[in-house]
C-alpha cells in the first residue's frame, strides 16, 4: 500500500530513517505491503521540499550533508519558505491512502515544542504519527492520545525511548492484563558512555566528545549531562505505562559533569559503578540521579552505550529490557516499526469492516 510520508526535522536520526527504509524497501513490501514514499521535507536552516511525486530522500540526505540548502534538489521540489505546517498540510492530501507525519526535531525541553504543535497538526489533517522525540509523550502524552484517539489515527513514538528496543510495543502487544508498578533503568547512553569511561581513567571532555561525533549526544548536550534527557524519557514512560499526568519538569533530577569523575573512580575502588538512574513508582514523582550502585545490581553492569531499564510489574515481577549497543540505525529502525504498526491496524480495520459488511 502506497504510503506517503513527511519528515519534519532532517538531522541525524531523519536522515538515517530515509535511509533505511531503501534499505528495507523490499521486505517492507513483501512483509507488510507497506510501499513507502518520502514527499515533504522540513528544516530550520537547510530549506524544505515537497513532490508528491516522492523527493529523492537519499540525495537530500547527501545535500543537507554537504551543509547546502534542500533547493539543490530542483526547482518543483525545493519549497524554500514553506514551514512544517505547510508540508503537513500538504502531505494530508496526496492521493496516496496512507499520510504518516515523521517528526525528528529536536527535542525542546522547555515546553516539548514546537513538536507537539506538530503532531497536534498531523492528526487535525488526518495523518498517522511516529517520532522520536521525547517530547510529545514526555509533555503532552494523554491530550495526544486523546487527539489521536478522536481522529482515529495513530500517534507512536518507539524511538523516544531505549531506541530500536521493543518497550511501548511489548508492553501494548504482549502484556495485556498486567499492571506497571514502577520502573528502574539506565536509560541515556551518553552519560552512561562517559561514566564508563571516567571510572577507565578517562577524560570527561573527549568521551563526550566521542558521542557527538557519532551523533548519539543530543544537539545541545546539556540535555545528556544534566539528566534533562533521562528526565524526558522517564516522564514519558510515567505517563504512558505509570498512567501518570507530569513533565520532565516534575523530577527530581541531577546530572553528571567533569567532577563527576572523582565519584565515578571512588564508585570503582569500592567495587560499585556509578550510573545516572531513573527510578519511578506508581502514584510518585520520578527521579534521575548518579546512583552508586553494588556490582551485582543489573544496572551497574550496562557499560558504554548500552541502557537497561528494569518494569516492575503486578503479574510478572521484574521484566528487564537491555540494549547493549545503541547507534542511529537502532533509533531510526523504531520509526520504522512504528510504519508497520500503523499499516497493521489499518489493514485489521480494513479487514473488520469487510468481515462486518459480509
Ligand atoms: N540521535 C539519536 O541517537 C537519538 C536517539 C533517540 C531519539 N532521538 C531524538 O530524535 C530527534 C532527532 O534527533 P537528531 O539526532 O536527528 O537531531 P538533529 O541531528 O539535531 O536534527 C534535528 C533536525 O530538526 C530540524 N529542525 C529543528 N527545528 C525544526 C523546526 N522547528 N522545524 C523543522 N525542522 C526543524 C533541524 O534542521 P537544521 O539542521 O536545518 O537546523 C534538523 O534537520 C530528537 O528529538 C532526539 O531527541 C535521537
Amino acid at each position: 500500500m502506497r504510503t506517503d510520508l513527511a519528515l519534519i526535522g532532517f538531522g541525524n536520526v531523519g536522515r538515517r530513517f530515509a535511509r533505511l527504509i531503501e534499505e528495507r524497501r523490499e521486505r517492507l513490501l513483501g512483509d507488510d505491503d507497506l510501499d513507502c514514499r518520502i514527499v515533504g521535507i522540513s528544516t530550520r536552516r537547510h530549506g524544505s521540499a515537497f513532490d508528491s511525486h516522492g523527493l529523492d530522500a537519499v540525495q537530500a540526505a547527501v545535500i543537507v550533508e554537504r551543509g547546502e540548502s534542500l533547493s539543490e534538489l530542483g526547482a518543483l521540489a525545493a519549497r524554500p519558505h514553506a514551514r512544517s505546517f505547510d508540508i503537513i498540510g500538504m502531505l494530508a492530501v496526496t492521493n496516496a491512502p496512507l499520510h504518516v507525519m515523521v517528526e525528528v526535531t529536536p527535542l525542546d525541553i522547555s515546553a516539548g515544542q514546537p513538536a507537539i504543535e506538530h503532531v497536534r497538526a498531523a492528526l487535525a489533517c488526518g495523518c498517522h504519527v511516529t517520532t522520536a522525540n521525547k517530547g510529545p509523550a514526555a509533555f503532552e502524552y494523554r491530550d495526544l492520545r486523546a487527539a489521536a484517539d478522536a481522529a482515529g489515527r495513530s500517534f507512536l513514538f518507539e524511538g523516544a525511548v531505549m531506541d530500536g528496543i521493543p518497550l511501548f510495543n511489548l508492553v501494548r502487544e504482549t502484556l495485556p492484563a498486567v499492571k506497571m508498578l514502577g520502573f528502574r533503568g539506565v536509560v541515556n547512553s551518553t552519560t552512561n558512555y562517559i561514566l564508563s569511561a571516567l571510572e577507565e581513567g578517562e577524560d570527561f571532555e573527549p568521551a563526550l566528545a566521542r558521542m557527538q561525533a557519532e551523533g548519539i549526544a543530543e544537539a545541545d548536550a546539556s540535555l545528556d549531562l544534566d539528566g534533562w534527557d533521562a528526565a524526558a524519557k522517564a516522564a514519558a514512560l510515567a505517563n504512558v505505562l505509570l498512567d501518570a499526568r507530569i513533565t520532565p519538569h516534575d523530577i527530581r533530577r541531577s546530572g553528571i559533569g567533569p567532577g563527576t569523575a572523582a565519584a565515578a573512580l571512588a564508585a570503582t575502588g569500592r567495587g560499585n559503578r556509578l550510573r545516572l538512574v531513573a527510578t519511578a513508582r506508581r502514584g510518585a514523582t520520578p527521579v534521575v540521579e548518579p546512583v552508586e550502585l553494588p556490582p551485582g545490581d543489573l544496572l551497574a553492569r550496562v557499560r558504554g552505550t548500552a541502557n537497561v531499564l528494569i518494569l516492575q510489574t503486578d503479574l510478572l515481577g521484574e521484566i528487564a529490557i537491555a540494549q547493549l549497543g545503541g547507534s542511529l540505525t537502532e533509533t531510526a529502525y523504531a520509526l520504522v516499526t512504528d510504519l508497520v504498526t500503523i499499516r497493521r491496524r489499518q489493514q485489521a480495520l480494513h479487514e473488520g469492516l469487510a468481515r462486518r459488511t459480509l
